[in-house]
């Protein structure tokens, strides 16, 4: 016999069927033994009746354990006792696998275990539909995004992942022994990306793996997150590439709820409705802070608890969840950003705020290789030992930019989870290396 998935188990009313998953729950109520079997659709009550189910299978439910793995032949009927409104007769049953008590964790909605023990735990900790949730809407987010990027004509790249090349800032690499030869875990397919626009394909973007070698212990930081990278090439100025992320954003909040409408009720997530992200220079952000006694010198970044309060003041003065704060100081971003010819203190660059948290930079990028040179000799950096990089802009470069997202951040934030780390199925951050 076939096995049939619980969501489809209404089709087949009075008709036998064979399911197979976890023991969600199990009841022994004197004579009717409760089974509630949950596979990758959902979850059911089954039912053994002593005297109606046969002698076998209803003494051998006694030793079912939480999270066992069986099977169970039955007949699904309807039932207005049943929170489904329908349960399986249990007709028979195997236990494929026997489940160790007790649990390491508790993976009930009770949720009484700490995140760090889940994450020992992690594969019976995604077996709670919330949990899970999480990881089906992050695959969804990536359907969507992907598709969305594939419509506007991207192509898709792997770049390595070891490199000798780190232009974010020397400080944060991860160093790995190569053969005796010192590399790095790649800090962002930066280099790369621009590789492949200048390279013809015009339209690149990346979904990998990122290191950073910070040593954070917040909410929002890992030393190993998944980044959505993106690179266009014949835009006119950072503009393009802020229009580009606002019609992503809005493709995403459009398409999600259709894509993943069970989990995100599941998870009681409500999404935000965006049309328009206003966007502000890092001036006038900060020049909005200073009443609320917040200031920072000129060449300062915003803080964490600076970008939080924006985020608030933008959603009373814009009605909007996001905001993009452009026009950064050049003495704090990277040297490959383009000058503003009006204002050379300042780059080409904005970041993507959500509800107070970056979730996403970008930038015009130099394309003119004096330019580029001079700007990395001016941050201290030799143009001669990045000649792989300082080499694309010399036989031809379009004048190009890109943005890098955390899909950690982006899941994180759009289901309003209180840790990125609910959004990573194994995290890594300074303490943690396993599972
Ligand atoms: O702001 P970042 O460092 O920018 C870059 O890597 C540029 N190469 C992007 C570009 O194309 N100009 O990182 C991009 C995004 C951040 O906005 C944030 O969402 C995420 O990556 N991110 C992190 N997520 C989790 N943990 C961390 N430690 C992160 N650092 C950055
Ligand atoms: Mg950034």
């Amino acid at each position: 016999m076939e096995r049939t998935l619980i969501r489809d188990l209404k089709q087949h009313l009075n008709q036998e069927v064979k399911i197979q998953g976890w023991v969600q729950e199990f009841r022994n109520v004197s004579k009717i033994k409760f089974i509630i079997l949950r596979d990758r659709s959902g979850d059911m009550q089954t039912v053994a009746f002593k005297g109606e189910t046969p002698e076998e299978p209803f003494n051998l439910a006694n030793e079912i354990t939480r999270e066992s793995v069986v099977e169970i032949i039955g007949v699904p009927v309807e039932s207005k006792e049943s929170r489904w409104g329908i349960e399986v007769k249990v007709k028979d049953l195997k236990i494929i696998s026997k489940a160790q008590t007790p649990l390491p964790i508790d993976n009930s909605d009770k949720g009484l275990t700490g995140i760090e023990k889940r994450i020992d735990n992690r594969f019976l900790d995604t077996r709670n539909a919330k949990v899970g949730s999480i990881f089906k809407v992050r695959s969804k987010i990536v359907k969507i995004i992907t598709n969305f990027f594939d419509d506007q004509g991207f192509t898709n790249i792997n770049s390595p992942k070891m490199t000798a090349l780190g232009v974010e800032s020397g400080a944060d690499c991860f160093r790995v022994d190569y053969f005796g030869k010192p590399m790095f875990l790649a800090q962002s397919p930066q280099v790369y990306k621009q590789m492949f626009v200048i390279g013809g394909f015009e339209r690149v973007y990346e979904i990998g793996a990122v290191f950073r070698a910070e040593k954070s212990h917040t909410t929002r930081h890992l030393t190993e997150f998944t980044g959505v990278d993106f690179e266009m090439g014949f835009i006119n100025n950072h503009h393009d590439v802020m229009d580009f992320i606002e019609a992503m954003f809005n493709d995403l909040i459009a398409k999600l709820p259709a894509e993943a409408q069970k989990e995100l009720t599941t998870l009681g997530a409500t999404l935000p409705s965006m049309v328009k992200i206003p966007r502000i220079s890092v001036q006038a952000a900060k020049d909005l802070l200073k009443p609320l006694g917040k200031s920072y010198p000129d060449e300062d970044d915003l803080d964490a608890e600076g970008e939080r309060m924006l985020g608030e003041l933008i959603k009373e003065k814009y009605n909007s969840e996001f905001v993009f704060i452009t026009e950064f100081p050049w003495a704090i971003k990277p040297f490959y950003q383009t000058k503003d010819e009006k204002n050379p203190k300042v780059t080409k660059s904005f970041d993507l705020l959500y509800n107070g948290v970056e979730i996403c930079s970008g930038s015009q990028r130099e394309h003119r290789y004096e330019v580029w040179a001079a700007q990395a000799t001016e941050k201290g950096l030799d143009p001669e030992l990045m000649k792989e990089y300082g080499d694309l802009f010399k036989y031809g470069a379009p004048l190009h930019g890109g943005a890098g997202f955390g899909l950690d951040r982006i899941t994180h934030r759009l289901l309003k989870l209180d840790n990125i780390r609910e959004a990573v199925l194994l995290p890594r951050d300074p303490e943690r290396m396993k599972p």
